[in-house]
């Protein structure tokens, strides 16, 4: 997968954009996913829906997975399912070699249920419950993340009363800023994720004495949408420099895992290529010749993914041209949230080489800060016409609510010129379906 193709820019146009999405084609049918239009799926399921490219998974796996090996690294990618959920999506990576990274036992039972096998599992997060704990050992993962001295001993009590010996890494705060939004930068100190250096050497000699512990190694993770790789190489330096210290005391570290938070081009702007990222961590972490970890989420699903969604209507107030759409923050939270920038692409032909004027792209929750986009330039959009918003593959319907009551939307995966709903649309009902009237209301409220 090269980045050659894409030209950085404030505002890129539709064409630059499509030039960074392979798999998204313009032919006389409007916007493509592979050989399916993505109007048919529209027409079919109606919008607001997710459309993910079971080709767009692949070839970002095998140019993951190819950029290690051919930086000669001792590789496994295990997917951080957080990005996206589906289990259409998990077993396509799972059937193609790929582990997962949870970090819930929710996300354990998912994985599990689209075939993942156990010893392809990696559990991390700050939290983890006891049942959840249980469950991972019960099932047999392949390790624990283990981010605090507390989470070690309420492992070790728990392995040792089942009987079972658990494997744990440590994951390090480094301390080094990934250089990325606030919200998702994980490596800082102050930061609530890992353990920080001084305190590794210790709490991993404690760990190895522990007989309900197999020490697995150390692991870091230092944010997410990372575009420059600086943060990653301290990060890494520090790491291989933590491991040669515990080897030094005569500790065993198995292998590392080197979390995941590769950035993607949103904007079409200039990010590393796998293969740019392989030969820093080939610098870095190569000479201890470890089996290592990595876990990508958003590098994985998030171009393979689009939501698609219908203009509702335009308003003008004033100089001011609003777009409102079907979709809304409660699909999408990341604009509202972060700040996020995506491409917002129409699905018809014709509108791709129409003059453009500036609109706020906003959807219909009641509050202000459902907007998609401000002042975009964008064609002419009647009410039905239809966009497409990219890079929507990852932390896009996992994020999704129901706030407004609205209805969790669909999701269609497609393969060559073949697709499939992965997920239904859920009914009004469905969204109440959960709650109990208590019994001093009238039990027989109209259906
Ligand atoms: N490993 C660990 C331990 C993580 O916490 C994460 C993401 C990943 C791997 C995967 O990172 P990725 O390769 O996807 O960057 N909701 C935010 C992103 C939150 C990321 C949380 N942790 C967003 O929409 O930008």
């Amino acid at each position: 997968m090269s980045d050659a193709a894409c030209e950085p820019g404030p505002e890129p146009g539709f064409a630059a954009l499509l030039a960074c999405h392979p798999e998204l084609s313009l032919g006389a049918d409007g916007l493509s996913f592979e050989q399916v239009t993505l109007a048919a799926i529209a027409d079919a399921l109606g919008t607001p829906c997710w459309v993910y490219s079971s080709g767009a998974l692949l070839s970002r796996l095998a140019a993951f997975t190819g950029a290690i090996r051919d930086a000669e690294l001792d590789g496994a990618v295990h997917f951080a399912m957080k990005a996206n959920a589906n289990r259409a999506v998990l077993a396509t990576l799972g059937r193609a070699g790929c582990g997962i990274d949870i970090v819930s036992g929710g996300e354990l039972m998912a994985a599990r249920a689209a075939g993942i096998a156990a010893g392809r599992i990696v559990f991390a997060g700050v939290g983890k419950q006891a049942d959840e704990i249980r469950l991972a050992l019960a099932e047999g993962i392949l390790q624990f993340n283990v981010e605090s001295p507390a989470e070690l001993a309420m492992i070790a009590g728990i392995a040792a009363a089942m009987g079972r010996r658990a494997p744990v890494a440590l994951r390090v705060n480094p301390d080094v800023d990934a250089g990325t939004h606030d919200k998702i930068s994980t490596g800082r100190l102050g930061d609530k994720f890992g353990i920080s250096a001084a305190e590794i050497p210790a709490l991993y000699a404690h760990m190895a004495a522990l007989p309900a512990i197999a020490p697995a190694g150390l692991a870091v993770h230092i944010g997410s949408q990372i575009t420059g790789l600086a943060g990653y190489r301290a990060a890494y330096a520090r790491l291989a420099e933590l491991t040669r210290g515990l080897e030094g005391q005569g500790l065993s570290v198995p292998r590392l895992d080197c979390g995941g938070g590769l950035g993607i081009a949103y904007r079409a702007e200039p990010v590393p290529s796998p293969a740019e990222y392989a030969a820093m961590v080939r610098a870095t972490l190569g000479p201890l010749r470890k089996p290592l970890l990595f876990e990508p989420g958003r590098w994985l699903s998030g171009p393979a993914g689009v939501l698609l969604a219908s203009v509702i209507l335009e308003k003008q107030e004033g100089a001011h041209r609003f777009v409102i759409l079907d979709a809304a923050m409660n699909d999408l939270v990341r604009p509202s949230m972060y700040g996020a920038w995506h491409g917002i692409v129409p699905l018809a032909r014709s509108q791709h080489a129409a003059p453009l004027s500036p609109a706020d792209l906003v959807g219909p929750v009641c509050e202000s800060s459902d907007r998609f986009a401000a002042r975009r330039p964008m064609p002419a959009l009647a009410a039905g016409d239809r966009v497409a918003f990219l890079d929507a593959g990852a932390y896009g319907s996992v994020m999704s609510s129901t706030y407004n009551g609205r209805p969790l939307a669909a999701e269609a995966m497609v393969k060559g010129d073949a697709w499939a709903v992965v997920r239904a649309r859920q009914s009004y009902q469905a969204v109440w379906a959960d709650e109990r009237l208590p019994g001093w209301l009238d039990p027989d409220l109209p259906g």
